[in-house]
């Protein structure tokens, strides 16, 4: 069948609307992701208790511009900052100002730079000073349910297994996986199909081929799944107020597996702190 041609994506379509990228892709990719990881692997030492998450995301915008890429943020959609901080119960797309973290609070860091045209989008978990054993236990599911999830990569499976994947693992655990965000396409544009489900049923969805690139980037709660956003118009919350957690990696697709675009140069994706 003929595939058609994806405009801003420059490359072959699926049926679903997925761009496939050629292997030359990969390194466009690996070199935005390493930018956004390297820019995580740097904040970990300025998370402390007293730091402001306006004053985090300053440093991330300078590095950002000192490394002469473009955050994929700032301007999206009259988003006006380098990073997303969601701090504690805030589920994702905290906006980063004049909050004062505290000792024992957890957040994520979420990050999206634009290098040569490509978007390398990564998040993870960070904690102000100590961290209490309900919230190290509800960091370490998310961050091996992310892994559960990239370990259904690979052609042939579906996007549908990812999901199921992850869910099974998270609600083994008793916690449970949040429905209103997903993880997205990207390549040449922040988000583009599929809309990357951290929950559903094997088989279902899209089948996976070779030059997919998309995020995974399951968010969990300690208590129920729904959200909320605040009046801010981005803050999303959870709406029983529980503990929420967010790892992210950029991955691609190869002829026999899997690629990821965002490894920590440092080796500080999990645990980011000591
Ligand atoms: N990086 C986020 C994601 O994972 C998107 C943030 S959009 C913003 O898709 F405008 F809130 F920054
Ligand atoms: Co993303
Ligand atoms: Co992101």
């Amino acid at each position: 069948m003929e595939r058609s041609v994806d405009e801003r994506n420059q490359g072959r379509l699926t049926k679903d609307g997925i761009t496939l990228h050629e292997s030359a892709d990969f390194a466009g990719m690996h070199a935005a992701g390493r930018l956004a990881a390297e820019i995580l692997d740097r904040i970990a030492p300025h998370v402390f208790p007293g730091q402001t998450t306006g004053a985090l995301d300053a440093m991330i915008e300078a590095w950002v511009e000192e490394a002469g890429a473009t955050s994929a943020t700032i301007g999206y959609k009259g988003y006006q900052h380098a990073s997303c901080i969601s701090v504690n119960h805030v589920v994702c797309h905290g906006i980063p100002g004049a909050k004062v973290l505290k000792d024992g609070d957890i957040l994520n860091i979420d990050v999206t730079v634009i290098v040569d045209g490509w978007y390398g989008d990564t998040s993870r978990m960070y904690v102000a000073g100590q961290m209490n054993r309900k919230a190290e236990r509800l960091v370490q599911v998310t961050h091996d349910a992310l892994f559960v999830g990239i370990e259904a990569v690979k052609p042939g499976n579906t996007f549908g297994d990812i999901g199921h994947a992850i869910q099974t693992f998270v609600e083994r655990q008793r916690m449970s996986v949040v429905r209103d965000f997903c993880g997205h396409g990207l390549g040449r544009v922040f988000h583009s199909p599929p809309n990357v489900l951290h929950y559903g049923r094997p088989g279902t969805g899209p089948v996976l081929e070779e030059g997919m690139f998309f995020t995974i980037e399951p968010m969990v709660n300690l208590g129920r799944p729904e959200t909320k956003v605040l009046a801010d118009d981005w803050t999303a919350v959870t709406r029983d107020k529980s503990l929420s957690a967010q790892f992210e990696h950029s991955v691609g697709v190869t002829a026999d597996g899997v690629e990821i675009f965002t490894l920590s140069p440092g080796g500080l994706f999990h645990p980011t702190w000591g």
